[in-house]
């Protein structure tokens, strides 16, 4: 069965304490092109709907997406690339991506690999750092997709809480395993929106256990006016993987791109499980040119920003808890069990997100436009009363 895997993961496998049943167990996964196990947002947002319909009309505030999509660069190098789709690297989208990427990172375009979209490589870092022996520690409520990766391969996932002012509990994380294989922080977190300071992501670094990886994924960084990305990190040749998406500030979660930065030994581990690392030149045309623009980040922020702080006012008028945002979603205590207000609100004919078991009475709520906020509004005050 483990044939069906390439002989640097089977190595790579091996080396790590797997055994060959999970070997063949792992192999038929990636056989099946990594699909049925592997969850992202997109698919727990599917998930997550229960007996829901969502009509064509609905207010989709349910899978952290950007109502805006690509900014008009990013659309323009997708119309003017896609005539050269008759081959596989016209301009060598991927190389221009990664120098792009590179440039705006202050990183070298080594530190750089190419993927479409962040879930591969979360999925990838988890299949290379993570075994039998090294469990995948992280936040709870936290993005659960690395979990899901680590548990079927047969590695533990460790939930941590996070701490009472929703900043991840670096201590208790690093003293969660003596033998972590990868420790997740999500900053800002999905699905609170909240911050980890870098003095913390500092304290991960220097004290996690040699060999564990700090996977530091940025996701929804651009968002957040007070979160400080971390490139410096990899710089200074620390164990550490970011990632990066343009899903989210960029609007392209369809279309499909992103990247890992880290040191390249780390990067070529990952790579290690990615089935052709293959990313279409219209995704790769768009991020570039994304990356590009002087303003869609500002810009989008403050959008961002205005709408958050319009439904927090209208949250906090009627008395009700949220978490401090600093990203497109936040979670709000609805004091009575999640699911049934998600099923209220999607008769009303707004989706919103999911419930995290940790946090059984709140649930998440993605930020729209101001009018998708303004039905929200009215149809949340109206299921509530
Ligand atoms: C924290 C986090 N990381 C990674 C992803 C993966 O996104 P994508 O594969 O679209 O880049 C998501 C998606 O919602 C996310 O919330």
């Amino acid at each position: 069965m483990s044939h069906l895997l390439n002989s640097a993961a089977e190595e790579s496998l091996l080396s790590r304490g797997f055994s060959r049943r999970q070997l063949g167990r792992i192999a038929s996964v990636f056989a099946a092109g990594a699909a049925l196990p592997f969850y992202n947002e997109a698919a727990y947002a599917q998930r997550a709907m229960r007996r829901n319909e969502m009509s064509p009309d609905a207010v989709r505030i349910n899978s952290n997406e950007n109502p805006l999509g690509p900014c008009q660069d990013a659309l323009e190098a997708i119309y003017s690339v896609a005539k050269f789709g008759g081959r596989y690297s016209p301009h060598n989208e991927n190389g221009q991506m990664a120098e792009m990427a590179a440039s705006t990172e202050g990183v070298k375009p080594e530190n750089i690999t190419v993927y479409a979209g962040s879930s591969d490589p979360l999925h990838y870092v988890v299949c290379a750092f993570c075994s039998p022996t090294r469990p995948f520690v992280m936040a709870d409520p936290g993005y659960e997709s690395g979990a899901s990766t680590a548990r079927f391969i047969g590695a533990k996932a460790i939930h941590v809480p996070l701490r009472k002012d929703f900043s991840h509990d670096v201590q208790a994380m690093v003293k969660a395993d003596a033998t972590p294989g990868v420790i997740y922080i999500c900053n800002p977190n999905n699905p609170t929106g909240t911050l980890t300071s870098s003095e913390d992501i500092d304290w991960v670094v220097a004290n996690m256990p040699k060999g564990t990886v700090l996977l530091l994924d940025e996701a929804y960084i651009h968002f957040s006016h007070n979160a400080k990305m971390r490139s410096d990190l990899v710089n200074a040749g620390k164990d550490v993987i970011i990632l990066r998406t343009f899903s989210k500030v960029y609007g392209m979660a369809g279309i499909r791109a992103g990247f890992a930065m880290a040191r390249p030994d780390l990067l070529e581990k990952t790579r290690t499980f990615a089935a052709t690392g293959f990313v279409p030149i219209t995704a790769m045309a768009a991020a570039t040119a994304s990356l590009k623009s002087k303003t869609v980040v500002a810009e989008r922020r403050k959008i961002n920003k205005d709408i958050r702080d319009n439904v927090f006012e209208f949250l906090q008028a009627k008395g009700y808890k949220f978490t401090p945002s600093e990203a497109n979603h936040f979670m709000v205590d609805v004091r009575r069990p999640g699911g049934q207000v998600v099923d209220a609100l999607a008769k009303q004919n707004v989706m919103i997100g999911r419930l995290w078991p940790a946090w059984p009475n709140s649930v998440r709520v993605s930020i729209g436009t101001q009018d998708d906020m303004n039905k929200f509004k009215a149809a949340f005050a109206k299921v509530m009363a």
